[in-house]
């Protein structure tokens, strides 16, 4: 075989992995079947955003999430890890915390996007401090170890900075093998940036990071601005989860009013994107989306650094940086109202908190 037939043979394999994974969780919700819940661990900088979508993880029973890890982003690492503590406690989960990276691989931290996400990360609603503690481990020896316990059966959903990934990636460089796939809100394929004309804040953040875990091979699916600006979550859907589900929705719908704000200073009207919830959402339910294969590359220096620059056969079957680069699944489209519906029903469920570790 020559090396282009070779280079593409692989790709459409990986392809076709991504499809049979998707096909089959497509299989369980529509049919009404009752298996295992999906395996998750969640990478997470939060974060009011990140906070929503972590809690419709916990919520949702077709997710069993093994553990909450933090990055530096829309707050310090500190105040994120405080936060992700926060939101276990808040239904009385038992999902360990594990602390990451305080900055990006090559390139210096920014500040914290205060105006965004105030600067507590929760919407400066300046909540008293968690009770409880992050474990010992970093978030990549969490990652590895809890992926390498499980072989196969573990998502990892990223929902800032891929710095833990990517640092996880030179612990294990075989780490890719063991994974079921990688779900990431982050990116802009055919729209624009948020940061700058070209580049989306989680991809900007750590440029280096990104293009490590989107050349890994591993199963990879891009949920960026192409698809969470089309959505928006309004102050009504909040207001009904807030009477449906109180002590979740005063919490989403208090940390939420300063992210709002932020949105309709920009002339977004209707509601605010739905960023991270929608990483969570295509794990609970990838039919919600449509996905299409693309050669994804990060500009990692100039002007564009923090482009996800996303290729087509036509582009990566020819000599260049996109040659031999496994496909990620980029989602293009999504069904707004079916997105909006699955974050209402699995945030408003009641549901009896956890017990606590067990007693010595
Ligand atoms: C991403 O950046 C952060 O502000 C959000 O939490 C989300 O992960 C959107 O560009
Ligand atoms: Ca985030």
């Amino acid at each position: 075989m020559s090396n282009v037939g070779s280079h593409t043979g692989r790709k459409i394999a990986l392809w076709i992995l991504f499809v049979i994974v998707h096909a089959s969780g497509g299989l369980v919700i529509g049919q009404g079947d009752h298996r295992a819940p999906i395996k998750v661990i969640i990478d997470a900088d939060p974060g009011i955003d990140d906070a929503i979508a972590i809690l419709t993880a916990l919520q949702s029973p077709e997710l069993d999430v093994l553990g909450i890890t933090t990055v530096f982003g829309n707050a310090t690492l500190d105040a994120g890890t405080q936060n992700a503590l926060r939101i276990v406690e808040l239904g009385g989960w038992n999902v360990p915390v594990a602390r990451g990276a305080e900055n990006p691989l090559i390139i210096p931290a920014g500040d914290p996007p205060d105006f965004v996400h105030g600067s507590d990360g929760l919407g400066n609603t300046n909540m008293p401090p968690p009770k409880g503690k992050h474990i010992g481990q970093s978030a990549a020896e969490f990652i590895v170890e809890t992926v390498r316990s499980d072989s196969g059966s573990v998502t990892i959903v990223s929902l800032g900075r891929l710095t833990n990934l990517a640092l996880a990636l030179e612990l294990d460089p075989d780490l890719p093998k063991y994974v079921k796939e990688v779900i990431l809100m982050g990116g802009a394929a055919t729209v624009a940036g948020n940061v700058t004309p070209v580049a989306e804040a989680n991809i900007w953040g750590d440029p280096h990071a990104a293009d490590i875990v989107f050349t890994a091979g591993w199963p990879v699916t891009m949920v960026g601005l192409d698809v969470t600006t089309q959505v928006r979550l309004s102050n009504d859907i909040l207001l009904r989860i807030k009477q449906r589900n109180p002590t979740i929705g005063t919490f989403i719908h208090d940390i939420s009013q300063f992210y709002l704000a932020f949105y309709e200073s920009l002339g977004v009207s209707g509601g605010m994107f739905v960023h991270d919830p929608s990483a969570v959402a295509f794990a609970i339910d990838p039919t919600i989306f449509d996905v299409e294969p693309f050669a994804v590359r990060v500009a990692i220096e100039g002007i564009a650094i923090g482009q996800t620059i996303a290729a087509s056969e036509l582009h990566s079957n020819r000599p260049g940086p996109w040659h031999d680069i496994p496909a990620t699944g980029v989602a293009l489209g999504v069904d707004a109202e079916g997105l909006l519906g699955l974050l209402e029903e699995t945030l408003s469920r009641k549901r009896e908190p956890e017990e606590g570790p067990d007693q010595p």
